[in-house]
């Protein structure tokens, strides 16, 4: 018997002045972005920002539905309209934010994994791994590519005829 561990390393800034000025202008759409969401269900405002390699920042925000599994997470909402408007053009970074009645939540929010799937997707579409920022009230945390948060993925690879 063996035993594997997988570990992830992430940056802590404790507060968002840490960030450089790029991130710092992305937590900020995300945080934003919050206010467009459309959560009448869960009350959970997310937002997400997307750095595309053109400059280009795309955010989304999750969309609810009464039908609830119809809705989608503001991640994929950012990253499906990025992608569909520049098929070609790699993403850098993902940043996301959430706030409830009583604003930006305390911990930094994490992507559910659904999400983490597209966001792997996307880091091998373009073969360009790419940082995600999670947003907490003080602390942000910086992932520097999709695998950390994906430990174990399945990519796909294991689709193809070994012939
Ligand atoms: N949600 C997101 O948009 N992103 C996440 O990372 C976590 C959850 C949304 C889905 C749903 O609209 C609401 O938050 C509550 O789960």
């Amino acid at each position: 018997m063996q035993q594997i561990n997988i570990s992830t390393d992430i940056t802590v800034f404790n507060t968002h002045n840490e960030l450089s000025g790029p991130d710092h202008q992305l937590v900020d759409a995300a945080i934003e972005a919050c206010a467009n969401a459309y959560a009448p269900y869960s009350a959970f405002h997310v937002g997400a920002a997307v750095l595309l390699a053109n400059g280009e920042i795309i955010t989304g925000t999750n969309q609810e539905n009464a039908a609830y599994p119809s809705g989608l997470c503001a991640e994929r909402v950012a990253i499906f309209y990025a992608n569909s408007k520049y098929p070609k053009v790699a993403v850098k970074a993902i940043a996301i934010a959430a706030k409830n009645e009583d604003g930006l939540i305390p911990n930094p929010v994490a992507p559910c994994g659904a999400c983490r799937q597209v966001m792997l997707e996307t880091e091998l579409r373009f073969k360009s791994n790419f940082y995600t920022l999670l947003i907490g009230k003080e602390q942000v945390y910086k992932i520097e590519k999709v695998k950390d948060l994906l430990p174990l993925c399945f990519t796909g690879e294991e689709l193809k005829s070994k012939k």
